[in-house]
């Protein structure tokens, strides 16, 4: 099932998720809906509050189904190591057509559970590494908006209200 990604204005963006408890068949199948509907949005990352569930799950996959091995499944993500800086222009679905640089660390080590509540870690380096920090900020509420600054940040708000007075934001 392809869920509709929530865009920015949505307070579910805006709030910290709830920890998954139960890992049973409704959650791998949450799991694979999720990586159709990044893949349907051509998105390389997408987190639970995105799709409007308030838990914290994420799936990555930055080679765009290029490299199956790459799927990633993201539950209860912590963020354990982050060494280096990189800079680079970031986007997000729930922001629909905008882009702004982001410096963010260049490697990073998370630790997380898969669909069947297994505890590992993983180290990203580049893209992996961006993808990383941004999605588990979305798990906190935060989106890489909060990363720029104040003067950008209220340039992009004040054409999102437009955008929406428009009709041209939202579902
Ligand atoms: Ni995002």
């Amino acid at each position: 099932m392809i869920y509709p990604i929530v865009k920015y204005g949505d307070p579910v963006l805006e709030k910290p998720a709830a920890p998954v408890e139960v890992f049973d068949d409704e959650l791998r199948k949450l799991l694979e809906d999720m990586f159709e509907s990044m893949y349907a949005a051509h998105g390389v990352g997408l987190a639970a509050p995105q799709i409007g569930i308030s838990k914290r799950i994420a799936v990555i996959d930055v080679t765009f189904k290029e490299d199956p091995s790459a799927k990633l499944v993201l539950v209860n993500p912590q963020i354990i190591l982050t060494e280096g800086k990189q800079k680079g222009s970031e986007g997000c679905l729930s922001i629909p057509d905008f882009r702004e640089p982001v410096t963010r660390p260049q490697r990073v080590t998370v630790r997380a559970q898969d669909g069947t509540g297994k505890w590992f870690e993983k180290t990203g380096e580049d893209m992996l590494a961006r993808a990383f920090m941004h999605e588990t900020d979305h798990l906190n509420g935060r989106l890489y908006i909060h990363h720029i600054s104040a003067l950008k940040r209220d340039l992009m708000k004040r054409k999102i209200r437009k955008l929406v007075k428009a009709g041209e934001w939202g579902d």
